[in-house]
């Protein structure tokens, strides 16, 4: 009988994108995200579903011989090598179009727990001290000023809700014209951070968006504004962040992902209570992990036969080979 196709599975996906493989692939699930593991396992693998803590590198890719397809669950494809995988005519695909509401919901969770002093009453409540209530810290989020940085899918479902909260929406988006509903387009950046309650974060991680928010910008930001950030860490600048935390520059920042995930537990970053944090959550729930499972086993299944996936993010290394070569 002919073996069943490999599927490497990084962490565990959603039950119903495992229905979708079951009876149909072989699944192996790897039992860390470690490099070593994944150039193990990936060794006979057709496909692969990735989250976003493990990396495949030009190392696993090229270990992976039999490999025709990589899937991201999610957006972020920064994990992967898109231009090896591409040139060893590997499909890199994502599943857009899943998750966009839940992160910016997420986004706006996490302005409207500042606006309302959120983890300060709950500790308030919780050591006795009821006099918090006194301190009116709290502010209205109505006619706040929020700029957005990168007015994608994700941009543009959190200028969507803010807009729908009366806030006053400003975005930068160098690749985007067409301003939403209620929502400015600007091409100044130290405008935007100078002017701005709230600054959240929505473009990938790129060589051009790498630190892009360092001292220069954290020093524009007005002592009672906040940073939100549910895009990539590796866009602030870490230790910056931290000295204009320490010099009481911004008000605070909230933070679903970081320039090392899980964040390390000595993170000068865990010692401050103007912080919200959450360990790279806000894409994941319930129902958003379902569509996600959904979408990527079906992108496995439609490469393993012999269709070509949605949402294939290497493209332009793919051309580099004959389509002929893909399943020789
Ligand atoms: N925290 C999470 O769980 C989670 C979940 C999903 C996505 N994300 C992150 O959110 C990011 C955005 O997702 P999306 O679906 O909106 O992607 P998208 O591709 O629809 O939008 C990204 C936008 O960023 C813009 N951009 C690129 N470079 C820029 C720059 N230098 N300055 C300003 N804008 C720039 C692009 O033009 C694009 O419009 C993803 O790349 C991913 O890293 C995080």
């Amino acid at each position: 009988m002919k073996e069943l196709p490999k599927v490497f599975i990084s962490e565990p996906i959603n039950p119903k994108g495992m229905e979708m493989l079951e009876g149909k692939v072989r699944v192996v699930i790897a039992p860390d995200t470690r490099k070593e593991t994944a150039r193990a396992l990936i060794k006979d693998a057709d496909a692969a579903i990735l989250r976003a803590t493990t990396i495949f590198d030009s190392d696993v890719i090229r270990d992976g011989a039999r490999l025709k397809a990589i899937v991201r669950t999610g957006i972020g494809v920064d994990n992967v090598d898109l231009q090896c995988a591409g040139e060893r005519g590997i499909y890199v695909c994502n599943t857009p179009g899943t998750n966009d509401e839940t992160v910016a919901e997420h986004a706006v969770a996490m302005i409207l727990a500042f606006a309302k002093q959120i983890m300060i009453m709950d500790h308030a409540v919780r050591t006795q001290n009821w006099k918090e209530r006194f301190s009116a810290s709290q502010v209205d989020i109505k006619n706040k000023k929020i700029g957005i940085i990168g007015y994608g899918n994700i941009g543009f479902a959190t200028a969507r809700f803010c807009v729908s909260l009366g806030m006053r929406v400003t975005a930068y988006d160098p690749f985007v014209i067409k301003a939403g509903e209620g929502v400015e387009m600007t091409d100044d950046l130290e405008a935007l951070f100078k002017e701005s309650d709230f600054v959240s974060l929505h473009c990938p991680s790129t060589p051009l968006t790498q630190k892009l928010i360092n001292r220069k910008y954290l020093q524009l930001m007005k002592p009672g504004a906040y940073l939100i950030n549910t895009s990539r860490g590796d866009l602030i600048d870490e230790d910056d962040l931290v000295h204009a935390l320490k010099e009481k520059r911004i008000a605070g920042a909230a933070l679903d992902v970081f320039s090392e995930e899980p964040l390390p537990a000595g993170s000068p970053l865990l010692e401050f209570s103007n912080i919200i944090l959450s360990p790279h959550v806000a894409g994941s729930t319930k129902e958003s992990n379902e569509r996600i499972a959904v979408a990527a086993a079906q992108a496995v299944l439609d490469t393993l036969a012999g269709k070509t996936p949605r949402h294939i993010c290497n493209m332009e290394y793919l051309s580099l080979v004959p389509k002929s070569a893909f399943f020789a």
